[in-house]
This record gives structure tokens, C-alpha cells and sequence, in this order.
């Protein structure tokens, strides 16, 4: 594995997802792996789970984590080729990249779409830059279209429930309502990922006007009655997104939409999925979020592992300790 951008950077997904639950029944096995390497974890925006688990999983390989907060700590970094910087931006990223590339021999990095300007967001810019200069592999902590490490998580999560279930689970990706407007990266990485991983009956609903983009969604079912959508799920995948179409926008806010354990009788007794941090009783209920159905704990738990698969694939490809 060069990179960790998206699942196109995965060759069987089933191998991660062992070589993650792997690391979860022996989290040191691998202990000596990253021995006098170092990745340096750059957040342009804020973190708790994603930072967290990056640095556990380094730390579980006998790597160092060091983490720069360059959207606070850091010089204000330009990304536009042939910018002229004489407003607010002190460094480009041509100047910067290289240097952490010769810092780090692996670069994490996090950034946020600003959910102005589609083709500006879509086309990654921020996440493209860093790999063009770096010099070294970059894993994506969240991108302005795709969480890719929440992703593997999600999965490793659903494969544990499902280990001996004989048939193909029902995955239903629904939309739910939120303050702010919120990018789509979660929502358009989980279809990527769920529609590439091919094992599942997967349905995704919303209201109409909050489609996403179909390069991701192809091959899923899309449902704009939530309430036929979720009929027999096995899992529950909650996430707000703003509008793709509309880009940005916030088209309507129907609490409606918020799931609830009444809304949960029409499930195969479904588990209730969310990658947090969670508006509670606006995105989710406090029922089902303090109730059994709800796996977002052990879900955010196993990002130590997914990052733990990643990194070691990243650091010694070949390696199958
Ligand atoms: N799910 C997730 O990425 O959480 P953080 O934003 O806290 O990292």
C-alpha cells in the first residue's frame, strides 16, 4: 500500500479487516514493526477519535506519533499553484510538504472541505498537494470527500456482527438531521466502501434533494422513504450530510428523520451505527443511543485497529506477522 486515500488504495478489503481484528486479539504482536519510524499526524481541523487511535496505533507498532495541529499551531499554509501571497497565507505547501516528508516517513493528514465550491472540495486539493510533495506515503484522516479510516472501521465493526449470520446482511445508510451544515466524506466513503466490499443488501435513504454523489452510491439502493428503506435492516449507519446537489446546503431539517426505537420495530432488531462525535436527540436519540442497539462505543473502539492494519501495511507491505 503506497497511500490510504480511499479504498482504491485497498487490495482485498477481507485481509485488512483479519489483519485489524487481528491486532485486536494482540495489539503488540507487532510490536517491533515501527521501530525508528515516525508518522507525523497533521490536522488542519479538529479530531478526537481519528487523532486518538492514529497515535494508539502507532504506539502499538513500537512507531512514534507526533501530531501538529496546523490549522491552530502552524504558519497558514497556501495550497493554489502560482498563488501570488500577499494576503493571509505565509507558507505554501510546495515548501512545507517536503519537509515533513523528510520529518516523517509517513504523513496522516486531516482536512475539511469548506463546502463552498464543489469542484474545489471534490477535487482535493489540500489531500493532492500534500501527496504530490511529500515524498513519502500520506494516509488520509478525513478529506474534503472521504473518511476512509472510519470507513475500514465500519466494516471491521459490521464483520464482527456478522460472523455466523449465513446470509448477507441488510445495511440501510440513512440520513438524519443536524444544526450545521456537515460535509458528505463519512456518507460518500461508507457507500464507496460497502459498495466495494460487495456483501451486503445495501440501501441508503434520504430526503429528496440530499443525494450523493453516484460515483460512491453506485450499486446501492436508494430509498427517499426511510421508513420502507430500514425494513428488515441488520445495521443502521446515522449520518447527516449536507446537500451534494445543492452543494453545501441545508435543504430541510426534518426531525422526523431522527431515528428512535419506534422507528426501529420495522429492523431485523438492527444495530445502530454513527461514526461520532453525535448531536444527541437532533442526529440520535438518547434511546437509542444510551440503549442495546446502538454499537457506536465498541465502532469508535476499533478505530485502533483499522489504523493499527493501516499503518502496518503502509510501513512493511509485505509483512504478514
Ligand atoms: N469519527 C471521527 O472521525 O471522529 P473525530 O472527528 O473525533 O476524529
Amino acid at each position: 500500500m503506497k497511500n490510504f486515500i480511499s479504498v482504491s488504495d485497498v487490495e482485498n478489503i477481507d485481509t485488512l479487516v483479519q489483519k485489524a481484528l487481528a491486532y485486536k486479539t494482540e495489539p503488540f504482536k507487532d510490536k517491533l514493526l515501527g521501530i525508528n519510524k515516525r508518522v507525523g499526524c497533521l490536522f488542519l481541523n479538529p479530531s478526537m477519535r481519528t487523532r486518538l487511535s492514529t497515535q494508539i496505533a502507532a504506539q502499538n507498532l513500537g512507531m512514534e506519533a507526533v501530531v501538529f495541529n496546523v490549522g491552530q499551531e502552524g504558519w497558514a499554509l497556501e495550497f493554489e499553484d502560482g498563488a501570488i501571497m500577499n494576503g493571509t497565507t505565509v507558507e505554501h505547501v510546495k515548501d512545507a510538504a517536503p519537509i515533513f516528508g523528510k520529518y516523517f516517513d509517513v504523513l496522516a493528514i486531516r482536512t475539511f472541505p469548506a463546502l463552498k465550491d464543489r469542484d474545489d472540495d471534490y477535487s482535493e486539493v489540500y489531500m493532492n498537494q500534500f501527496i504530490r510533495y511529500a515524498g513519502v506515503p500520506v494516509i488520509s484522516l478525513e478529506s474534503a470527500t472521504l473518511h476512509p479510516l472510519q470507513s475500514l472501521t465500519d466494516i471491521i465493526t459490521i464483520q464482527e456482527e456478522i460472523n455466523g449470520l449465513g446470509r448477507k446482511p441488510k445495511i440501510v445508510l440513512t440520513w438524519a438531521p443536524h444544526v450545521k451544515p456537515l460535509p458528505q466524506c463519512v456518507s460518500n466513503s461508507f457507500a464507496q466502501w460497502v459498495n466495494t466490499w460487495g456483501k451486503s443488501d445495501f440501501v441508503i435513504t434520504h430526503p429528496e434533494g440530499y443525494e450523493l454523489d453516484d460515483q460512491f452510491t453506485n450499486g446501492a439502493t436508494i430509498n427517499t422513504n426511510q421508513d420502507k428503506a430500514l425494513k428488515d435492516a441488520d445495521f443502521v449507519y446515522v449520518k447527516n450530510w449536507s446537500s451534494y446537489k445543492d452543494y453545501g446546503k441545508i435543504l430541510c431539517n426534518d426531525e422526523g428523520w431522527m431515528l428512535t426505537n419506534n422507528k426501529l420495530t420495522v429492523t431485523n432488531n438492527a444495530k445502530v451505527m454513527h461514526c461520532l462525535p453525535v448531536r444527541r436527540n437532533v442526529e440520535l436519540s438518547d434511546e437509542i443511543l444510551d440503549g442495546p442497539n446502538s454499537i457506536v462505543t465498541r465502532q469508535a473502539a476499533n478505530r485502533v485497529w483499522g489504523a493499527q492494519a493501516v499503518l502496518s501495511e503502509i510501513i512493511a507491505p509485505n509483512f504478514r506477522g
